[in-house]
């Protein structure tokens, strides 16, 4: 038996990690799937024609751009408009591209854990569109929600793109849609993509593609462990899973050993047990109806000024502010 205490461990990967391959069933955050592997894996994952929730938001906020951009407004004293989990901000940059071009005066201040993404992302917005105010942060959303409650000085809008909100179930969710209440103001507001309930088939496709390029993206959670904490996974053993509920519209990825087999992760001195078939919980991709995201935001302290959808339905983003 392992007696180490997790408090002592140096960071909250190790501690985490510790955490959730000592419980019962096994888990890991999806989070640190991000380093530049996953980071450029994800981007892959984007690009597949089977993960339609890129392409739709994309078609939303190009075909809805000057309507959303006209419901932000254009307040005297401007606004930040405040990304969080900008990725690569491709989508975002319709929306900057246009608001630019007005006379609005408004600050960009894109949000995201990696480095990789925040770096690359400001490298590349500042040779694009010059002419936009940046202002990046590295960190994680709740540090910096923490941080947004300072910014009280002018008006606000949140953007939550990507239907990154699904990696939380319901309670979670409201949770985190009521922190965010918390550093709006009545003017402030939340624009929030939401990924629809729709044909299961379509939802496992996306989360499961034939080439396998999401295995290699769930995976790299056991190689990044590998490389980080000198443990030896072998990837090959592993196997990624996906499940959906079509009722609860919940969409759960997993880690499947194929074998039984024991992993040694030095740096937190741990050897793991797996029976054959034993899984490693990795993600939640909840899916929504309006019903269920009204009452989420109700829930929240947020009610829905509009919302913007695809031509297939497949996707929506609302836009919200305080009750
Ligand atoms: N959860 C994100 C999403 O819903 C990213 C993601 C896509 C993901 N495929 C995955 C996370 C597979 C873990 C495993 O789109």
């Amino acid at each position: 038996m392992n007696t180490k205490n997790p408090s002592k461990f140096d960071t909250p990967f190790k501690k985490e990690v510790f955490k959730g391959l000592t419980a019962y069933p096994k888990y890991l955050s999806s989070k640190y799937i991000y380093d530049s592997k996953g980071d450029k894996l994800f981007q892959d994952i984007m690009a597949m024609p089977e993960y339609y929730l890129t392409d739709c938001e994309h078609e939303i906020l190009s075909k809805h751009t000057k309507d959303i951009a006209d419901y932000f407004g254009n307040v005297k004293g401007g606004y930040d408009l405040i990304e969080l989990g900008a990725g690569d901000g491709k989508k975002t940059k319709i929306l900057l591209k246009l608001i630019s071009e007005t006379e609005t005066n408004f600050t960009y201040k894109p949000i995201d854990i990696s480095k990789n993404a925040v770096e690359s992302l400001t490298e590349k917005l500042s040779k694009e569109l010059p002419k936009v105010n940046l202002d990046a942060e590295i960190g994680e959303y709740f540090e910096v929600l923490e941080r947004l409650k300072t910014f009280k000085s002018r008006k606000k809008v949140i953007l939550f793109l990507g239907s990154n909100i699904g990696n939380l179930l319901h309670p979670r969710a409201i949770d985190f849609l009521t922190k965010l209440k918390d550093t709006m103001n009545e003017d402030d507001m939340l624009f929030i993509g939401f990924d629809q309930k729709k044909n299961p088939q379509t939802i496992l496709d996306a989360y499961n593609d034939a080439a396998g390029i999401t295995e290699a993206f769930n995976k790299n959670l056991l190689a990044r462990i590998n490389s980080k904490m000198d443990a030896n996974f072998n990837l090959d053993k592993f196997k990624h899973w996906e499940v959906y509920d079509p009722e609860t519209g919940t969409a759960k990825s997993y880690l499947l050993a194929t074998e039984h087999q024991k992993v040694r992760i030095e740096a937190i001195d741990l050897d793991v047990n797996f029976e054959e078939w034993e899984t490693i919980h990795t993600e939640i991709s909840q899916k929504y109806d309006d019903k269920t995201v009204a009452w989420l935001a109700d829930e929240a302290g947020l009610e829905i000024i509009t919302d913007f959808t695809d031509s297939k339905e497949y996707y929506k983003n609302y836009l919200l502010k305080r009750k």
